[in-house]
């Protein structure tokens, strides 16, 4: 049952964050359907969502460095693109090969929209995410909701 419950959570987009609270160059850990989010924005002004472990030895990348482009782990040090893939293994030697493209923390598709960040947890074994997250209609496309106040509409209420 608890099997099921979780998979009709899934195959879904979540709003994980107010867009204003990723600023550039930052890391915002999160936790959503129990899963540990590393939601980021990079130098580019993108947003990514990455798992917030490492596969080296499972420290939380939260704790690392983010310099804008890649993610260094605060423990041994390897280095993860915004697409959660390993870039660089500081204790490698001349000589050692090692693919490291074969080596990722796991990304999820992460979209910003309507001044909101979402996130999508695909279903088991699905093909990758849909486009878009839905469209909020009591949003504006244009003003983005304040961070740490509750969203306004952009039409007035009827009593
Ligand atoms: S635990 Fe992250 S590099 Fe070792």
């Amino acid at each position: 049952m608890h099997d099921l419950k979780a998979q009709l959570l899934r195959g879904l987009w979540y709003v994980a964050l107010v867009a204003a609270d990723v600023r550039p160059g930052r890391l915002v850990h999160k936790t959503l359907l129990g899963e540990p989010l590393l939601i980021g924005r990079g130098r580019d002004g993108g947003v990514f969502a990455l798992r917030d472990i490492c596969p080296h030895r499972g420290i939380p990348l939260h704790y690392g460095r983010f310099d804008g482009e890649t993610i260094t782990c605060c423990y041994h040090g390897w280095r993860f693109d915004v697409g959660g893939t390993c870039v660089e293994i500081p204790s490698l030697r001349d000589g050692q090969e090692m693919d490291l493209g074969k080596i990722r923390c796991g990304a999820y598709a992460c979209v910003e929209r309507q001044g909101l960040v979402w996130v999508y947890f695909p279903a088991a074994n699905e093909a990758p995410a849909p486009a878009e997250p839905p469209r909020m209609p009591i949003f504006s496309d244009a003003a983005a909701p304040v961070a740490g106040s509750p969203a306004r509409p952009t039409t007035p209420h009827s009593v």
